[in-house]
């Protein structure tokens, strides 16, 4: 092999500092929803071993969790919120740093995607405005459409900022190297920014700058506890996930990610195209103006595979890519990706609940070598 073929081939696996971690390779494990959570919004024993199963990954960002009781808006579904859930979250961590990896946290809170009888008192989920959202709920009653929210008073704001800086700080106990806030996929800080779900007249609503005042302030309150170093912040710009869409997306964001690289995150984290579906979508813009306007690292993140990842860190388009489903069926991604190895597909029907099955059970090509 030549030196020009192998240096080609390596975009991935060369180390990058990301803060003060040193990442030996390009390749993040996205935050991926698994719905195995027990009683309490404690995540659940089997945790352990799947997340140490995948320390291989440069970074581990693991699923959203939710921040409060408040923030929930799926059964089964972990929380940051109470010492049992830290110290569970605590064994996680270990087992992963025993591996030699790293692994942050996605700080989540739902806002209007979920149900009352998800939430403390059978309450109406909240939200910037009372709009009700396409789309269903899953529930220990199994799916059932979403409801009207209740628009959240100004008075309420400074109480959901502190929500985040408590799950910031729980993180911290729990052992986590980091935390990634989620303000993307029509989530409470993607409802607030965009402006087919915020309707408010107050401060956090109306202008680009008052319906990103929200995520700003979650953000100063989670680098407060953690240092803007150890901090990332994951936006999907383009996505209609969660019902949800801005007149004008462009300006709104270039202006978020300007305000985030002023506050110097360590990473954006960007969901090109719609969730979890096509890469490009009508209405689009190039989302590499926000690379542009940032100045930490650019993860990015959507259906890629080995092919796209290689080109897209050659075209210096990204400093990291995130992947999600192949991360599901193949423990060792890294070494497949490294090694040209074939993956595993992932089945869909273990990916949302259950036990051990489609969680732990996915082989190492070792494994595979054995049988
Ligand atoms: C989900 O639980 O389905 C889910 C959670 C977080 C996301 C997207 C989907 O960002």
């Amino acid at each position: 092999m030549s030196t020009d073929s192998a240096r080609i081939d390596s975009y991935l696996f060369e180390p990058v500092k990301l803060g003060p971690l040193q990442l030996p390779n390009r390749i993040v494990m996205a935050p991926l929803t698994r719905s195995r959570a027990k009683e309490g919004d404690v995540p659940g024993e089997l945790a352990i071993e799947y997340y140490a199963q995948r320390a291989s990954a440069g970074l581990i960002i693991a699923e959203a969790t939710q921040i409060s009781p408040q923030g929930k808006g799926y059964v089964f579904t972990p929380g940051i919120y109470n010492d049992a859930q830290v110290q569970a979250w605590k064994r996680i961590t270990d087992a992963v740093h025993e591996k030699g990896g790293r692994i942050f946290l996605q700080l989540w809170h739902v806002g209007r995607i979920s149900h009352p009888s998800l939430q403390p008192g059978n309450a109406l989920p909240v939200a910037p405005s009372a709009i009700k959202p396409e789309g269903q709920a899953y529930t220990d009653e199994g799916f059932v459409p979403l409801v009207t929210p209740r628009a959240l008073e100004t008075s309420e704001m400074a109480g959901i900022v502190e929500q985040y800086r408590v799950a910031a700080q729980n993180a911290k106990a729990a052992g986590f190297d980091g935390v990634e806030i989620h303000a993307a996929n029509g989530y409470l800080l993607d409802q607030f920014l965009r402006d087919k779900t915020n309707r408010r007249t107050d401060q956090y609503g109306g202008s680009i700058e008052n319906r990103a005042r929200l995520l700003l302030e979650v953000a100063d309150a989670v680098t407060s506890v953690w240092g803007s170093d150890r901090v990332g912040v994951r936006i999907s710009p383009l996505s209609s996930f969660g019902d949800i869409a801005d007149s004008n997306p462009e300006p709104l964001f270039t202006y978020v990610v300007q305000q985030l690289s002023a506050r110097k995150l360590v990473y954006l984290h960007v969901i090109e195209g719609d969730t979890g579906g096509p890469r490009d979508v009508p209405g689009g813009f190039d989302l590499q103006v926000l690379r542009e306007a940032f100045d930490g690292l650019f993860m990015a993140n959507n259906g890629y595979d080995m092919e796209l990842a290689q080109r897209t860190l050659k075209a210096k388009r990204a400093d990291l890519i995130a992947f999600g489903r192949p991360f599901i069926s193949n423990p060792d991604l890294v070494a497949r990706l490294r090694s040209g190895a074939p993956l595993n597909e992932p089945d869909k029907d273990t990916m949302y609940g259950g036990g051990a099955e489609g969680y732990i059970d996915y082989p190492t090509m070792e494994q595979e070598a054995q049988r």
